[in-house]
């Protein structure tokens, strides 16, 4: 009989400590302490958010072992986030993921955070078939990625300036809105009127996407009204901005597909809890797509994501070496 692999996985890459028990490709337990320091900050102060990962780890990691009921002589690896993110919560994972399996003399397996989110669709069994393009849009990040195979990825295109999530969370500090401000756009949105007011929808040619000029055209905007009116129209601003930020999102999604003659669909990373695009994707269905849309608590960052990818790379021997070293800007 196939033997099971038991996985302890930490993701620490920003501001969530977040650990998971696998068994193969099935999650015992995805335990996260969300940092709520940077609620003031307009944005995640990265000092603040290392200290924090100190003060969680253990009792996360401890959590997260008694909901699996698993025991740490179980444990076949532990894996953690190498990157990309920021260094100082990065090393925190890293330094607490080597020297448990160290410890208990098991491999480490080191984890690319993007890959992971998109990885987070293999967990369990009903899976995309593949190829399958995914569209992952997080705090960091906006990509358009070809999956040929678990772990097997083809970059296509990405922002050339801020990322989706970026556009989401400096349109709401624009806004007055506190971080992260991209659920709180989401939720004023689905009570206004996307066509309320007309923001600019980058069209750069090519794969790639940019929200820079879209924020800038915000805060110009913005600057022009005073504070009563944007209070009043606040459903309407969030609905016609974050339909400005979705178009260029599908728009660029649909013609890579086309392209590419992929007709099985995914989204990843936090931007795929909004709720709009989530209904956007589905609707492609009545195009022919086949779509993917992750469960809410495996769209922001989660360590589940990352005992996923790790159970893959366990499987072919992709295992850290002991002087390897986590990289805030990882290659793919
Ligand atoms: O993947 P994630 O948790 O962390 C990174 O790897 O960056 O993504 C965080 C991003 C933030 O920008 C946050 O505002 C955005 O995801 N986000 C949302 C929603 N929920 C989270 N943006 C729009 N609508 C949402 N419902
Ligand atoms: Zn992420």
């Amino acid at each position: 009989m196939k033997k099971n692999i038991f996985l302890l996985a930490i993701e620490t890459s920003c501001d969530d400590t977040s650990v998971a028990i696998m068994c193969n490709n099935e999650v015992l337990s995805n335990v996260t302490a969300t940092q709520k320091v940077h609620e003031n900050w307009g944005g995640v102060v990265p000092e603040l958010a290392s200290r924090d990962h100190v003060k969680h780890i253990i009792p996360v990691v401890a959590e997260s072992l008694k909901v699996a009921k698993i025991d740490l002589s179980q444990l076949d690896a532990i894996a953690y986030t190498n990157g990309p993110g920021l260094i100082g919560s990065l090393l925190v994972g890293a330094m607490f993921g080597k020297s448990m399996a160290q410890c208990l003399r098991v491999p480490a397996i080191e984890v690319h955070h993007m890959k992971a989110h998109i990885m987070a669709h293999l967990i369990g069994d009903s899976t995309p078939s593949f190829p399958f393009l995914c569209l992952t849009v997080s705090g960091g990040h906006t990509q358009l990625v070809k999956v040929n195979d678990p772990l097997a990825f083809e970059l296509l295109g990405q922002t050339i300036d801020d990322a989706a999530g970026e556009a989401f969370d400096k349109g709401a500090k624009i806004l007055g809105l506190p971080y992260p401000g991209g659920p709180l756009i989401d939720k004023y949105a689905q009570t206004g009127n996307p066509h309320a007011f007309v923001f600019p929808t980058s069209n750069i040619e090519g794969t790639n996407f940019s929200f820079s000029g879209l924020k800038t055209a915000l805060l110009y905007w913005v600057n022009k009204q005073s504070k009563a009116f944007i209070d009043l129209h606040i459903n309407d601003i969030c609905a016609s901005y974050q339909h400005s930020i979705l178009t260029q999102l599908l728009n660029k999604l649909e013609t890579v597909a086309v392209a590419h003659k992929i007709t099985s669909i995914a989204i990843a990373g936090g931007v795929s809890a909004n709720s709009e695009l989530r209904k956007r994707i589905k609707n492609m269905e009545s195009n022919g797509y086949k779509t993917y849309i992750p469960i809410l608590q495996y769209c922001t960052d989660n360590a589940a994501m990352i005992g996923i990818t790790a159970y893959y790379q366990y499987l072919i021997n992709d295992f850290a070496t002991t002087s390897s070293c986590p990289s805030p800007r990882l290659n793919w």
